[in-house]
């Protein structure tokens, strides 16, 4: 068997949302991989760039030109050094020559390619043995900021997180039915409601802040009640997005409320205490790591989670394990580039202690590799929607790395 990179195709394809985006094939002597890249909407100010300035269209021709002539013949099993030929072509700090969705395509491209040459699964090469845990599947019922337009919550997402669940299929299960349970509760509330969703799945309801949290709330005590294990949530605030730089104030548009600093650490701490939440995300600006810190210090059992804060990078990541700000980290991969910087911000973030959340974008492809990366890097926590394509195809992944473990697979321990 031989991973000996023979050639290195690029195209233009479509997310989601029906945007552009770049999928790579990587073609070895004995094996195929292939890969496309997500975008997000409420990305974070330290993300890298995605493409060039001249588009999709730049990326592919960067491919051609430059990238598939340096990789023919080189090895794909050593990822690093792929990795790092991807950084010296580039010669930026933020990919803006190639794109940072040019170096994720690739650098997932080949990592499956690897592990395809050798017959092994993406988890079972980049993971080896030790990698038999499941992650929680973090569910979006409700969408409200970025990710909605006009009368929505401006909390950016209410997320389901069965905990309880013994098995991946038992958790994906109960979000399923917790999304639809939330559904119903909606159309209960406002006969308006007219069952419609985000790009994540998530649906989009005329309702505030306060009644997304009574209504998760109840559909998650419900389905907990039914299926005899416990059903927690939490939310993405995405509070950059909200964070008005001149007033120093979070605007809530949908309550009508501004809150300085002080006043939002206050509103957050009472949300937690009253729902007992398991998960809050992107609590304050991107900038603001003392916050984070001191949220993370007033708080016990809640992942404090950072995404636009960190954006993946271990730089960022260094600084917040300096202050403790947050005990968790969302991890997307095309917000640093490749496989190798992401792997690098994930192993320092287990090192000390922070619950590392593989996660989608909002805009994202049927490609399913963060279910195998999350497994191969022994996340507890994936993030990645309930209903919807693109949704769908991670969580489906996950329920066959699940079946082709066997009675090897558990569930991973998320001490909350
Ligand atoms: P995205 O946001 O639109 O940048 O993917 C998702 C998130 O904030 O978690
Ligand atoms: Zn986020």
């Amino acid at each position: 068997m031989s991973s000996i990179i023979e050639d290195l195709i690029a195209r233009k394809i479509f997310n989601n949302r029906g945007e552009e985006t770049i999928e790579v094939d990587v073609i070895t002597t004995s094996g195929f991989g292939r890969a496309s890249a997500p975008a997000g909407k409420s990305r974070g100010k330290a993300e890298v760039a995605y493409y060039p300035q001249g588009g999709v269209d730049q990326a592919l021709k960067a491919i051609d030109d430059l990238v598939a002539p340096e990789l023919a013949g080189l090895n794909a099993d050593f990822q690093e050094e792929i990795d790092n030929i991807l950084h010296e072509i580039d010669g930026t700090t933020n990919f803006k020559v190639i794109g940072g969705n040019t170096a994720f395509a690739v650098s997932i491209a080949n990592a499956e390619a690897a592990a395809n040459s050798h017959n092994l699964l993406l988890f079972q090469f980049l993971g080896g043995n030790t990698a038999n845990t499941l992650p929680y599947p973090l569910g979006n019922t409700i969408s409200g900021g970025q990710h909605t337009r006009g009368k929505a919550p401006d909390i950016q997402e209410f997320l389901a997180l069965p905990h309880g669940a013994e098995t991946f299929l038992e958790a994906a299960t109960a979000n399923a039915q917790i999304h639809k349970r939330i559904g119903e509760l909606l159309k209960k509330k406002d006969k308006l409601f007219s069952g419609g969703k985000s790009s994540e799945g998530a649906w989009i309801a005329n309702i505030g802040n306060l009644d997304a949290f009574e209504i998760i709330a109840k559909a998650c005590e419900e389905v907990a009640n039914e299926l005899d294990f416990e059903c927690g949530f939490g939310v993405d605030v995405a509070a950059a997005s909200m964070w008005n730089a001149k007033e120093k104030k979070y605007v809530y548009q949908r309550d009508n409320k501004k809150m300085d600093t002080g006043a939002h650490l206050e509103f957050l701490l009472n949300l937690i205490e009253k729902y007992h939440l398991v998960y809050v995300e992107d609590a304050f600006d991107e900038e603001d790591f003392e916050s984070f810190s001191e949220l993370t210090k007033k708080t016990k059992k809640c992942l404090i989670c950072g995404d636009d804060l960190f954006t993946t990078n271990n730089e960022r990541l260094n600084y917040g394990i300096k202050l403790n700000a947050a005990n968790s980290i969302i991890i997307k991969v095309n917000q640093i580039g490749t496989l190798t910087d992401a792997s690098e911000t994930i192993g320092n973030a287990q090192s000390h202690g922070y619950t590392t959340v593989m996660s989608h974008r909002s805009g994202d492809t049927c490609d399913w590799h963060i279910a195998q990366l999350a497994v191969a890097y022994k996340c507890p926590i994936i993030k990645t929607g309930i209903v919807e394509g693109a949704r769908i195809a991670k969580i489906n992944e996950l329920v066959r790395i699940e079946h082709f473990l066997g009675n090897r697979a558990k569930m991973a321990d998320l001490n909350i």
